[in-house]
């Protein structure tokens, strides 16, 4: 259920708590389960008990973390994050993650890659065997959309553009202005492969593979939560 979902995205969040330490700086992720880091966060420094700064992954977890008076970095040459704590979408064994799924993906990888320490915070319901039912996002220029669809076609990856339900647009908008073509592989059976074919595309700014990236993945289930490291 919706109840239970929630639960373990808390138990998660919660225990992501633990690998914070006074003075870090922090990439902050985006999406409903990192919004529940970040309240966690902002509520332990309005009270005093943690100094760190932070940078987010998107317009929405900057506001969530500006509402807590957490000291924001802009982005800047050698600035790198002692922890980053982001949800995803689908995770594997391996701790290969397809993220994006809510759009945030680009500045995800960005703050991803410049981080010591990735922990990825989920319910239980985003660990598969297999990488793939969830559709893999790709953030694209709009120029190229066309040509994209066109080569991604090719691959097999069936792709849609991405329409902003919210405010009733064909066509959502990243935070950069680009657009999203969520790609409908079914079952990725070599994301190292897929991730060099998306690559070389023109056009594409970013896919939501987040490979060799995750350090660690804390997955809330039941009453526990399951750690597992690389
Ligand atoms: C945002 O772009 C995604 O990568 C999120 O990490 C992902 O959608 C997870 O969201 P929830 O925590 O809301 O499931």
């Amino acid at each position: 259920t919706q109840e239970q979902t929630d639960k373990e995205k808390q138990l998660a969040a919660t225990a992501a708590m633990r690998w914070v330490r006074d003075g870090m700086v922090i990439g902050l992720g985006s999406g409903s389960t990192a919004a529940q880091f970040i309240t966690l966060l902002g509520q332990e420094l309005r009270d005093g008990k943690l100094r760190i700064q932070a940078t987010a992954t998107s317009v929405a977890s900057e506001t969530l973390a500006r509402s807590f008076g957490i000291p924001l970095l802009e982005p800047r040459r050698g600035l790198r994050f002692d922890l980053t704590v982001d949800g995803a979408d689908e995770l594997d064994d391996q701790l290969r993650l397809i993220k994006g799924g809510g759009g945030a993906l680009l500045r995800e990888k960005v703050l991803a890659t410049a981080s010591d320490y990735l922990l990825i915070i989920a319910d239980s319901s985003k660990l598969v065997p297999q990488l793939g039912q969830f559709p893999l996002p790709l953030e694209v220029v709009p120029f190229a959309l066309p040509w994209v669809l066109d080569a991604v076609d090719a691959l097999g990856g069936a792709p849609t553009v991405r329409p902003d339900k919210q405010n009733n647009q064909e066509m959502a908008r990243t935070d950069q202005g680009n657009l999203l073509v969520d790609c409908h592989f079914k079952a990725l059976a070599d994301p190292e492969q897929l991730a060099l074919q998306l690559q070389a595309i023109p056009g594409i700014v970013e896919h939501g593979l987040f490979l060799g990236l995750a350090s660690a993945v804390l997955i809330g289930k039941g009453e526990q939560v399951v750690v597992r490291k690389r």
